[in-house]
C-alpha cells in the first residue's frame, strides 16, 4: 500500500482534529494540509459531533474555505485567546521549530498561533529536517514601500543574493537570525516559528508519529 502525499496530509489533519472539543476557539491554518483539517472540522460540525466552534482563519483563503463550509468565524480582536490552532508547516525539526510561509501566508498565522494555548502542527514526513532554516528559502514579509531596498538589506545581512525577500542560505543560529531580521526597518515578520508548536503530528508510510513539547 503506497499512500500519496495528500493522503498522508489528510491522515495527520484528521488525527489533529481528534483534539478539537465543542466550545473551542480554533485557529484555522493555511495550506494543503490544514485544508483537510478545516474540512474535517466542518464535517463534524454538520454531523453534530462538534458544537459551538468559533474559527479564527489564518489567511483570506482559509477564511473563504471556512465561510463556504459554514464554520462560524471571528477574529483576535473579539477572541484574543485561542484554545487550539492546527496548521501545516514547510519545515519541522526535532525541537519542534518550524519554517512557515512558503505558501504565501505568514503574518496572520504567527499572530494567531502565538495567541493560542495549544498549537498542533500537521505534516507528512517530507517536511522533517535536521535543523530548520538550514536549506531552502526563508520567507520574510516586508512592507511594500521600497521593498527592493529592504530585500538588499536582508541579503547583505545574510551575505547572499537571493530573490524576492527569501533568504536562501543557512540563517545560522535561529534566535540570532530572528532578532537580526526583525530589527530591520521595513520587515514585518519572518517564517521562523520558534518555540511555538506544542505538538507535531507526522504522517508517514509507516504510520503516525506524535511529538510533544
Ligand atoms: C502557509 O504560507 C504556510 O505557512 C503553510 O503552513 C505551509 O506552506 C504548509 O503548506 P502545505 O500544507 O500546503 O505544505
Amino acid at each position: 500500500l503506497i499512500l500519496t502525499q495528500d493522503e498522508l496530509k489528510k491522515i495527520a489533519a484528521y488525527k489533529a482534529v481528534e483534539s478539537v472539543q465543542s466550545g473551542m476557539v480554533l485557529g484555522l491554518g493555511t495550506g494543503s494540509t490544514a485544508k483537510h483539517a478545516v474540512d474535517r472540522i466542518a464535517e463534524l460540525l454538520h454531523q453534530g459531533k462538534l458544537k459551538n466552534i468559533i474559527g479564527i482563519p489564518t489567511s483570506k483563503k482559509t477564511h473563504q474555505q471556512a465561510v463556504s463550509l459554514g464554520i462560524p468565524l471571528s477574529d483576535l480582536d473579539s477572541h484574543p485567546v485561542v484554545d487550539l490552532a492546527i496548521d501545516g508547516a514547510d519545515e519541522v525539526d526535532s525541537n519542534l521549530n518550524l519554517v512557515k510561509g512558503r505558501g504565501g501566508s505568514l503574518l496572520r498565522e504567527k499572530m494567531i498561533e502565538s495567541a493560542c494555548k495549544k498549537f498542533i502542527v500537521i505534516v507528512d514526513e517530507s517536511k522533517l529536517v535536521a535543523h530548520v532554516g538550514a536549506s531552502g528559502a526563508m520567507p520574510v514579509e516586508v512592507v511594500p514601500f521600497c521593498w527592493k531596498f529592504t530585500q538588499n538589506r536582508l541579503q547583505s545581512l545574510f551575505d547572499y543574493a537571493g530573490m524576492c525577500c527569501e533568504i536562501e542560505k543557512d540563517v545560522g543560529d535561529l534566535k540570532t537570525a530572528s532578532d537580526a531580521i526583525l530589527r530591520l526597518a521595513g520587515v514585518v515578520e519572518h517564517g521562523m516559528f520558534l518555540d511555538m508548536a506544542t505538538t507535531v503530528i507526522v504522517a508517514g508510510e509507516l504510520g503516525i508519529t506524535i511529538k510533544n513539547k
